[in-house]
């Protein structure tokens, strides 16, 4: 997977040795609140362990899951997703659109990191030839929609078109 780079950041892939901080992070109930339909609290560390191989497996040179470092204090502050996205309906079958998405540490916010990091990731997007990205939130998640206009995606109204539920939805075209 490729690592990216911003003035502030380095995105790079998990490791088995980042367990504690995704367990930190996805054990927040301010971390996924807004995170799939119900939300659900990591337990422990065999969870962590579980997703961190799961996310290697999205790698596929355009998609996959960063972990996202703060250059300075090297400590961890969120994760950049961009994968394939599910379409409603029973099955959740790829869509076949790509979407982007953060997950930030509560003590990593307020800072412009996830806009910074989002923003190099869908450059990166681009890079590898895809023509749209699309970012999918909860109504209610309002600092999740300003990351999106943060970095220069479009916002399309509500749409009921993945995830079987109802999203606000974000697109972005690819300028070249
Ligand atoms: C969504 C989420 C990533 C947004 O985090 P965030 O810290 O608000 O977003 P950013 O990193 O872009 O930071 C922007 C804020 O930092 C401030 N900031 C401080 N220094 C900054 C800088 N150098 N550059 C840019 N912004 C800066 C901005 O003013 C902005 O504040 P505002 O939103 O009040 O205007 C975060 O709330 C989160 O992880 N939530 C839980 C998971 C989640 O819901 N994910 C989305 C699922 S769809």
């Amino acid at each position: 997977m490729q690592t990216l780079e911003t003035p502030r950041l380095l995105l790079r892939p998990y490791t088995s040795e980042d367990a504690g901080f995704v367990l930190d992070l996805y054990s927040r109930l301010e971390v996924q609140r807004y995170i799939g339909t119900t939300p659900k609290l990591m337990q422990d560390r065999s969870e962590a362990l579980a997703l961190i191989e799961a996310w290697a497996r999205v790698d596929d040179g355009t998609c996959g899951i960063w972990a996202v470092q703060d250059k300075k204090g090297a400590n961890l502050a969120g994760t950049l997703l961009l994968k394939s996205i599910p379409a409603s309906g029973p099955q959740r079958a790829p869509s076949g659109d790509t979407e982007i998405g953060w997950h930030f540490h509560p003590d990593s916010w307020g800072r412009g990191y996830a806009s910074e990091a989002g923003a190099v990731v869908l450059a990166h997007a681009f890079d590898a030839g895809l023509a749209q990205v699309v970012a999918v939130t909860n109504p209610a998640n309002t600092a999740s929609m300003r990351v999106c206009t943060r970095i220069g995606m479009q916002h399309r109204g509500s749409t009921d078109r993945y995830y079987n539920t109802d999203c606000e939805l974000f697109t972005a075209d690819n300028p070249a």
